[in-house]
C-alpha cells in the first residue's frame, strides 16, 4: 500500500499570529511607543522565560485563566509547566527573590508574550504581547495617579484623542467591603458575586438580574441599586458612613482630583469594575476605547499589595497593569493612527556587474556596513534593469551597479532612485554621500 503523503498546512496554531517583515515593523512601533514611554517615567525593562512552575497561578489569580485558560503540560521531569498567561505572578515572584536587596520605589516594565487558552475574536487571541508596567514600595495614591498617567500618555502617544477613549476606575476595598459587609458573603460566595459583577456588561440585563437573585436571594436589590447609580455621588449615598469604606471611597475621588490636576479629565467611576484577578486589593482600572468597534479594554490594572505573600516575604504595595497589543493595533487601525511608512531595509543596494565581481562588490559592502551604512548585496546574476526594479521593490533608496570600469577607476555611480539624480564617487566617499 502507498504512503499518501500530507501536505503540512502554512497556517499557524489556532489564535496565533504569524508576524511577516511588514507586520512586525508596525508592531515594532507598538512596542517602540510602549518602551519609549515608560523610559520617560524612569522604568527600567526586564524579561522572564514563558515557562512557569503551573503552582505559580493556582490560588492567587483568577478561577477562570487557571482552570480554563492555561496551556500546562507535564515535563519529562514530572513537573507541571505552564506558558505564562500573565506576566504580574511572574514578576511578583521576581521582586520577592530580591525583596531584601532591591532599593525601592521599583519602577520596571516588559513586554511578554503570553498564552491564554481562549475563543479567538476580535480583541482576543491565543498569544498576544502585553505590555506590563508596575511600581513596587509606593503606598499611597501617588503610585496609582503615576501608573494611570502612564497609561494616559501611552495613548497620547499613540495619537488617540482623549475623546475618544475612557478611563474607567473602581476600588477593590469598596467592593469587598460591599460584597462582604452589606451582602454578608464571604469565600466562594463571595468571589461569586465578584464574577457576577464583572460580567455583567457581557450579559443581558435579565439574565444578569436573575442569576444575580438566585445568588443573592433578596439582598439582590441592594447590589442593584448601587450597580445602576448613575455616579459616584449616587453611588457613594447609598453606601454607610463607616470610616474603612469612606477611606477607600475617598481614594477614589483623590485618584480622580490628582489626574484632573494633570490635565487628565477623561477619567470616570465605574462600580461595576471588578478586573478578574483575586490578588487586587484597591484601585482598579482598566481603559476603553468609545468607539463600539472595539468593546474590549485596552489596558486592565490595579493596585495588588499582597501577592508577595505567596512567597512568604515581607509585602510590597505595589501598582501596575497590563496593556496588550492586539486591542491597541484595533483602536490604531480605527482612527487610522498606524504608521504607513517604515525604514527601509538598506542604504544601498550594492549590485555586481556579473558574478566576476562578487568578491570586489563584497569588499566595498564590508567596508560600507563598518562606516555604519545598511547595504544588501546582489551577487551578479540578472540584467541591470532587474536589479533596479529589485532595489526599488526593496526600497532601498540608492542604487550602485559594479562591473569592469568601476573596478578599473576606483569610481562608482551612486544613483538616488527616488530622485534620479547620480554621484560619481570614490569609495571612500560614498559612506558620507549617503549619509548627508
Ligand atoms: P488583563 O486584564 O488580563 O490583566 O490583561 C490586560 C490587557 O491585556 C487587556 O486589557 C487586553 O488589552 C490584553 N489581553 C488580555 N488577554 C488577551 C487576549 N487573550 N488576547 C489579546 N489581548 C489580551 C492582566 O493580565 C494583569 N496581569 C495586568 C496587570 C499588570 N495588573 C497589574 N500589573
Amino acid at each position: 500500500m502507498s504512503e499518501v503523503k500530507k501536505r503540512l498546512s502554512t497556517e499557524p496554531y489556532k489564535g496565533v499570529r504569524d508576524f511577516y517583515p511588514d507586520d512586525f515593523a508596525v508592531e515594532k512601533y507598538i512596542f517602540s511607543v510602549w518602551s519609549d514611554t515608560c523610559r520617560k517615567f524612569g522604568y527600567e525593562e526586564y524579561t522572564a522565560s514563558i515557562l512557569e512552575p503551573a503552582e505559580l497561578y493556582r490560588g492567587k489569580t483568577s478561577d477562570e485563566i487557571v482552570n480554563d485558560q492555561t496551556y500546562t503540560f507535564t515535563d519529562r521531569g514530572e513537573r507541571e509547566v505552564t506558558l505564562r498567561p500573565e506576566m504580574t505572578p511572574t514578576v511578583a515572584r521576581l521582586i520577592a527573590a530580591k525583596r531584601k536587596t532591591l532599593y525601592f520605589p521599583v519602577r520596571w516594565f516588559s513586554l511578554p508574550n503570553l498564552f491564554r487558552y481562549e475563543r479567538p475574536q476580535r480583541g482576543r487571541l491565543r498569544e498576544h504581547y502585553q505590555l506590563n508596567a508596575d511600581i513596587f514600595g509606593v503606598a499611597g495614591i501617588d503610585a496609582e495617579t503615576e501608573i494611570v498617567s502612564l497609561a494616559y500618555e501611552i495613548m497620547r502617544s499613540f495619537g488617540v484623542a482623549d475623546g475618544n477613549f475612557e478611563i474607567r476606575i473602581n476600588s477593590r476595598k469598596v467592593m469587598n467591603y460591599i460584597i462582604e459587609h452589606l451582602l454578608g458573603q464571604t469565600g466562594e460566595e463571595g468571589k461569586k458575586t465578584a464574577q457576577l459583577i464583572d460580567r455583567r456588561a457581557k450579559m443581558e440585563k435579565e439574565v444578569f438580574e436573575k442569576a444575580l437573585s438566585e445568588h443573592l436571594k433578596e439582598k439582590d436589590t441592594l447590589l442593584l441599586t448601587l450597580l445602576n447609580s448613575k455616579n459616584f455621588e449616587e453611588f457613594v449615598s447609598h453606601l454607610p458612613k463607616v470610616p474603612s469604606l469612606e477611606e477607600a471611597l475617598k481614594e477614589i475621588d483623590s485618584l480622580k482630583a490628582s489626574l484632573e490636576a494633570l490635565g487628565i479629565m477623561n477619567v470616570v467611576f465605574d462600580q461595576t469594575l471588578m478586573r478578574g484577578f483575586d490578588y487586587y486589593s484597591g484601585i482598579v482600572f482598566e481603559v476603553f476605547d468609545k468607539n463600539p468597534a472595539n468593546p474590549r479594554s485596552l489596558f486592565g490594572g490595579g493596585r495588588y499589595d499582597n501577592l508577595l505573600d505567596l512567597f512568604g516575604v515581607e509585602k510590597v504595595p505595589t501598582v501596575g497593569f497590563g496593556m496588550g497589543d492586539v486591542t491597541i493595533h484595533d483602536v490604531l487601525e480605527t482612527y487610522d493612527l498606524l504608521p504607513k511608512k517604515f525604514p527601509p531595509p538598506a542604504d544601498i543596494y550594492l549590485s555586481a556587474f556579473d558574478a566576476n565581481f562578487k568578491g570586489y562588490v563584497n569588499d566595498i559592502a564590508q567596508n560600507l556596513r563598518r562606516a555604519g551604512v545598511r547595504v544588501v548585496v546582489d551577487y551578479g546574476a540578472g540584467k541591470a534593469g532587474t536589479k533596479v526594479a529589485n532595489a526599488d521593490r526593496a526600497r532601498v533608496p540608492f542604487f550602485a551597479l559594479i562591473g569592469e570600469a568601476e573596478k578599473a577607476s576606483g569610481h562608482i555611480k551612486v544613483k538616488n532612485l527616488e530622485t534620479g539624480k547620480e554621484a560619481l564617487l570614490t569609495e571612500d566617499k560614498i559612506a558620507e554621500y549617503i549619509k548627508s
